[in-house]
């Protein structure tokens, strides 16, 4: 095991590059199933979930080759086997992106329950009802489900809730599919818009992704090709709330900050000052910060998953906030350690919090309970005084990478620690 020793209570300074985005990274390597040609991956971020994935799809028996840091290949032209592994699947809720790929060129998947993680039980039901609507039969027993289709016929598909991965999978699966898919009530991240892109660059023909109305028109086939993985949003926020936090003129690079419109917003209405170029943001001052009500939305509003570093930086923020989370029922946890370090954080009830300050941390032991609560807590120990350890940290390496190496060349006095 290996757990993260953080002493806090420093200002860091200097700049730091974001890497590629996890969640269009995973995506593209998904959708590598849906040809037999290559496709080429550069600026994938070194993470647990990009690892995850690549051994389930090679578990497939799909070809995938690391060519050198970040660089990636993949090729779909040999697959074995249409049941995803049950040791690997629970590991990644992201392996529910297969399905779509896997189901409208093999016309057979088998899937073991996904599980569900520690911000909500995270049901499939929105992809069950997706791949219903285009034709396939969907069996469900208690080792997992069983998806078939001789051939997916495109249809009208509305989504009852918005769903990224539910966009993106019934996406992938209609580029194949026979005849016109419209996609209602679709996420419009900007990883969906990029995967989109990539996928009419190799044949498929896709109109409205980045908007809640996409139409697919199935075709044959696509073809190979080559992808740059699109700057990570949420990794460039966690950076921005982490010198928003420890009141830091840190400079954030190769960002995309039109991805980054609401959750600069709110910021500057905090009270930061900042230099926002396309791709840098250069905090300026963050000395003075005022409290501000925030509700998590989907894109374009403020993400669920910049909701815990928000979080942190408003302990520092004079008077009472309030964080609403509209997308996931459990993603308050981490507060449990927050308010352990001394933050004066109350449940006002499971949705909402609110939060008084400014308030001094101090170090404990806590852990991570998500990817996105573990970078919260690598936040708080950074502002906090004295020595915090962090457990879990697997969690915040699924979507981090280095994040250790790179905080310290910010000046952070943190250090990885492996411990049976
Ligand atoms: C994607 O997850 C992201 N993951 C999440 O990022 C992100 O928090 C989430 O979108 C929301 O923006 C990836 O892209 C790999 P959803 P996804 O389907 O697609 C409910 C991170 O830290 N729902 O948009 O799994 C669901 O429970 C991760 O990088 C159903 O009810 O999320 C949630 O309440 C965390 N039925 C809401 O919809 C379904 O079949 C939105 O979830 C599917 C989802």
């Amino acid at each position: 095991m290996e757990k993260l020793v953080i002493n806090g209570g420093k200002k860091l300074h200097g700049s730091i590059n974001v890497k590629g985005a996890k969640n269009c990274a995973l995506k593209v390597m998904a959708a590598s199933l849906l040809t037999d040609g290559v496709f080429n991956i550069k600026n994938v971020p070194e993470i647990e979930d990009v690892f995850r994935l690549q051994e389930i799809l090679k578990d497939l028996g799909c070809k995938a080759k690391r060519h050198k840091k970040g660089e990636w290949s993949f090729q779909a032209d040999n697959i074995h086997k249409i049941e995803l592994d049950k040791n690997l699947v629970p590991k990644l809720r992201s392996s529910v992106l297969l399905i779509g790929p896997l189901l409208t060129r093999f016309k057979k998947v088998k899937m073991p329950h996904p599980g569900g993680c520690a911000i909500g039980k995270r049901p499939i039901d929105i992809f069950i009802s997706g791949f219903k609507t285009l034709g396939a039969k969907v069996k469900c027993d208690e080792q997992g489900y069983i998806f078939e289709a001789k051939q997916l016929i495109g249809a009208k598909l509305a989504f009852p809730k918005i769903s990224v991965t539910g966009t993106e999978t019934m996406m992938m699966a209609a580029v194949l599919a026979k005849g016109k898919t419209t996609l209602i009530n679709s996420a419009c991240e900007p990883e969906i818009k990029a995967l989109a892109d990539f996928l009419n660059s190799l044949g498929a023909k896709i109109s409205g992704a980045g908007t809640p109305t996409i139409e697919i028109n199935g075709v044959e086939k696509i073809s190979g090709g080559s992808f740059t993985v699109i700057p990570d949003r949420i990794e460039a926020f966690s950076f921005l709330a982490l010198a928003v936090a420890t009141n830091s003129h840190l400079e954030i690079k190769k960002c995309n900050t039109e991805h980054l419109t609401i959750p600069l917003l709110v910021l500057k209405e905090m009270g930061v000052k900042m230099k926002i170029g396309n791709d840098n943001i250069k905090i300026t001052d963050a000395s003075c910060l005022t409290a501000v009500n925030v509700t998590t939305h989907e894109y374009p509003g403020f993400p669920t998953d910049c909701q815990s570093p928000l979080t942190v930086a408003l302990t520092r923020a004079k008077g009472e906030s309030y964080v609403s989370e509209t997308i996931f029922e459990d993603r308050f946890l981490y507060t449990d350690f927050l308010r352990r370090m001394g933050a004066d954080i109350q449940m006002i009830n499971q949705q909402k919090i609110s939060i008084t300050g400014p308030s001094v941390l101090t170090g404990k032991k806590v852990e991570s309970p998500d990817l996105r609560a573990g970078i919260a807590m690598v936040i708080a120990a950074l502002m906090a005084n004295g020595k915090t350890e962090i457990d879990n940290i697997y969690q915040i390496d699924r979507g981090y990478e280095n994040i250790d190496a790179r905080l310290r060349r910010l000046g952070a006095d943190i250090k990885r620690e492996k411990y049976i």
